[in-house]
């Protein structure tokens, strides 16, 4: 990451920011385990690798074959079936937990407790208690936890959130994203634990208004568990969000559309060049004495295309890791917005077992 994404990243304002005691010195290395080498695994590796002030010390699975490709890749780092040896080494100051949902809890927990900075893959825990727990646990031992929220990363959602910062879009009238392709089904989580944290993070970072209410519907096709799920969550004020998340769509859809009472944009991720388009398009009532007077004239003025970083947003996210965990600082991504995140899974799939219902948050 250049210098300035580090900086931009820093400056976003986020309750509780302030450093707290830095746990290495400025310019130290810090060396990090990854336990979890199956599909996302391998990236983490990669971009840890690529960084100046970090070391991979250790990687851990326990399916022998996954260390084999592990060593083949990077010879210099040792590989271990037993995750009590990277939680246990002196020799590590962090571990990235990329292993399914179900074990984050533990693992962080025992990292946590062993004095180790926690990087932990999204949705950061099965249950808010879970969140809640680890939150008061790194807090007493005074250690960094970030939950992987990728996409905050992204040049587009770093672009997003300036224009909505600086006023462009005006107020926000709604966020509606569609994020649909072909599988990959997941044997432990639904559709809805799985690709909606990449939604609800971007919304969390987005809106900083907090959420009052959750309303889900889904359906399973193939098992037990939701392969596509529609979520809507409502603000006290007039903006209202909606995910359409789906596993069973023919063609991978990656669109979300935000309305502001100025502009409209629309963020198409599978777009090489022109990710983000602002449209200058808008509606004003001009005259509302009685619903048959009103009056509305619609505006439609210029596109145009912000320039997009397309530095991967990984390599941004784990560089900002590495500094937080150098400065002493608490991330955007931190255990709280990890919560956040799972607090609204938790009232999206309560909602979704009783076919709609509102569930207030
Ligand atoms: N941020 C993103 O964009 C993104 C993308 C994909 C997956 N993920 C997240 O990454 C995590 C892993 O997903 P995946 O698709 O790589 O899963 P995966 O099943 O492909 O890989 C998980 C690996 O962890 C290993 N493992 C499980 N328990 C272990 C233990 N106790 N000790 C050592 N190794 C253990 C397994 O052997 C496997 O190789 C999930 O939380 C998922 O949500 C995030």
């Amino acid at each position: 990451m250049s210098s300035d994404s580090l900086a931009s990243m820093s400056e976003v304002p986020v309750a509780g920011a302030e450093p707290i005691a830095p746990a290495r010195s400025p310019g130290a290395t810090v060396r990090v385990g990854v336990i979890g080498y199956g599909y996302w695994g391998p990236n983490i590796v990669r971009n840890l690798h690529g960084l100046e002030h970090c070391q991979v010390v250790s990687v851990c699975d326990k399916n022998p074959s996954a260390l084999k490709r592990a060593q083949k890749s990077y010879p210099g780092v040792q590989v271990t079936t037993d995750f009590s040896e990277v939680l246990q080494s002196p020799d590590i100051d962090a571990v990235a937990i990329v292993t399914p949902v179900w074990t984050h809890f533990e693992l962080a927990k025992a990292a946590l407790e062993n004095g180790k900075h926690v990087f932990v893959e999204k949705p950061f825990t099965a249950t808010s208690q879970q969140a809640e727990e680890l939150i008061e646990l790194a807090d007493r031992k005074n250690l960094r936890i970030m939950v992987d929220h990728t996409f905050l990363f992204s040049g587009a959602v770093r672009k997003i959130r300036e224009l909505v910062d600086d006023g462009t879009l005006g107020p926000l009238y709604y966020y509606d994203s569609t994020r649909v392709n072909l599988g990959l089904f997941q044997h432990d989580v639904s559709v809805l634990w799985d690709l909606a944290p990449h939604d609800l993070s971007i919304m969390d970072y987005l809106i900083v208004e907090k959420p009052e209410a959750v309303v889900a519907t889904g359906s399973n096709h193939l098992n037990h568990l939701a392969d596509m799920a529609f979520i809507t969550v409502y603000f006290p004020s007039n903006v209202i969000a909606h995910f359409n998340v789906n596993w069973l769509s023919p063609v991978k859809v990656r669109n979300t559309l935000i309305g502001g009472r100025d502009k409209m944009l629309v963020w198409n991720d599978l777009d090489p060049d022109e990710k983000i388009k602002v449209y200058d398009k808008g509606v004003k009532i001009t005259k509302a004495e009685g619903v048959y007077d009103l009056l509305v004239s619609y505006r439609s003025g210029d596109v145009w295309g912000p320039k997009v970083d397309s530095t991967e947003a990984l390599k941004v996210e784990l560089e900002y890791f590495i500094q937080c965990i150098v400065d002493g600082k608490t991330p955007v991504n931190d255990g709280a917005a990890g919560l956040r995140v799972v607090r609204l899974l938790e009232a999206a799939e309560q909602s979704l077992q009783a076919r709609g219902q509102l569930v207030r948050l």
